[in-house]
């Protein structure tokens, strides 16, 4: 049976144009072939806005922050700030101190498990996270749990790629510091029920942590109204450059717990006996930060912004819902992960092939998809699979495009099958 979308979405727009004109990298030819960038969850590309700002940085500002008292340094260090107050807005914190620039999410996770673990988890304590979790939201509280003799546990998912929530209660109770969970499954694209799973931990008196690595880009994010006490995201899978990540922490927990790394500008006064730690935020970033990275990560938000993350939200779904439908009808495709509530990825196997081998050869067809575990071992173990391809969408990808991984996906079946 032919099942018909409902969907007729146009292209997105950006200023008036298509929303693709806007990215540079997207107009080249792989193998021949026109590029089909389908590899968004592990990183976007970028727009020229982005692109434009980093020249406009080293051409206009190049100076170290916080430091000098030079016109240059002034400049970048008010660019640096206006960006925090940016991000700040975009998340809805309720204080711009509350942001902290870092590498990226994987180190705000490790920052936080370093100091609310040193702070907060004792022997006999412990610390909960999902097995939906990427392995830069387990390691770190695995190396924590080892130093403090906690233990680390983990709430279940179902064949649909679910938390389990009944069972998230049963793992409650007086030893549980933090809980730790991503916003959107970056393998299976599982919406989580964080709202849910906050107001439970809060009530149990966890604090918890957001991973929205995932989800920045995809959904509004409210930090006051979801009530977490860290949330982290990167800026390179939101249009904006490697290397410069944002942790949220609310104002009280990043006064309580120790700082992270010591060095320059994290401090107030230092002598040989004692140092004085600077004020929130910058007590968190101790020497020169990217400084190029976070000033153009106001250009990505921005960016974010102009079309409006709800429309960005709407229009993703459909291409998601688009590509379900038209995955449901090879009867050799079976999908990983079919939660009610999904966002941008769709993860699948072809029934007798390699992932690996389909992924390479999609790439030869122009198609670029990730590969492999995704760096999630446990829901690889869950399903029994070695991997899956996965498909992640953007704002610039079309129905066309869809279709035209769904032909390729054909010629591949033809060939491996
Ligand atoms: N975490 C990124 C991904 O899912 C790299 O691909």
């Amino acid at each position: 049976m032919e099942i018909k979308s409902e969907i007729n979405y146009s292209y997105l727009e950006y200023q008036g144009a298509p929303v693709r004109h806007e990215f540079p990298a997207l107009h080249q030819d792989v193998f021949g072939k026109p590029l089909i960038y389908l590899d968004n969850a592990a990183t976007t590309q970028k727009p020229w806005k982005v692109i434009h700002a980093t020249n406009k940085y080293y051409v206009e500002m190049n100076s170290n922050i916080h430091r000098g008292v030079h016109y240059l340094s002034q400049k970048a260090t008010d660019a640096y700030e206006i960006s925090r107050n940016t991000i700040a807005e975009f998340i809805n914190a309720r204080q711009s101190k509350e942001v902290i620039f870092t590498k990226g999410t994987t180190e705000g996770i490790n920052l936080v498990a370093d100091c609310f673990g040193r702070y907060a988890v004792n022997e006999g304590d412990s610390v909960v996270i999902t097995s939906l979790e990427h392995h830069s939201n387990i390691v770190p509280w695995q190396m924590l749990c080892e130093k403090r003799n906690a233990t680390l546990k983990v709430i279940p998912i179902d064949e649909n790629g679910e938390i389990i929530l009944d069972e998230f209660e049963k793992l409650l109770d007086e030893t549980v510091k933090i809980v730790a969970v991503s916003y959107v499954s970056n393998t299976l694209g599982t919406i989580n029920p964080v709202k849910e799973i906050i107001e439970l931990a809060h009530k149990n008196g966890s604090a918890v942590l957001i991973d929205a690595a995932q989800a920045v880009h995809h959904i509004p994010i409210d930090v006051q109204s979801l009530d977490c006490d860290f949330l982290v995201f990167s800026g390179h899978k939101m249009y904006g450059p490697t290397g410069i990540g944002v942790l949220y922490g609310k104002e009280e927990w990043l006064n309580k717990i120790p700082p992270y790394q010591g060095g320059g500008d994290m401090i107030k006064t230092v002598t040989f006996v004692k140092t004085e730690y600077n004020d929130l935020p910058f007590k968190f970033e101790a020497g020169t930060p990217h400084i190029e990275g976070a000033i153009t990560l106001k250009a990505a938000v921005d960016f974010i912004r102009e079309i409006g993350i709800n429309e960005i939200a709407r229009f993703e779904a459909g291409l998601l819902k688009y590509a379900t439908e038209q995955v449901l009808q090879l009867p050799e495709v079976q999908i990983i992960g079919t939660a009610k509530a999904k966002a941008s990825s769709l993860s699948l196997n072809i029934r007798g092939a390699h992932p690996y081998d389909v992924g390479v050869l999609l790439d030869k067809m122009g198609i670029a998809v990730r590969t492999g575990h995704h760096c999630t071992q446990p829901i690889m173990d869950f399903f029994c699979i070695p991997g899956t391809v996965r498909a992640s969408f953007a704002v610039y990808n079309t129905m066309e495009e869809i279709d035209k991984f769904l032909e390729s996906l054909r010629r591949a079946i033809k060939m491996l099958v």
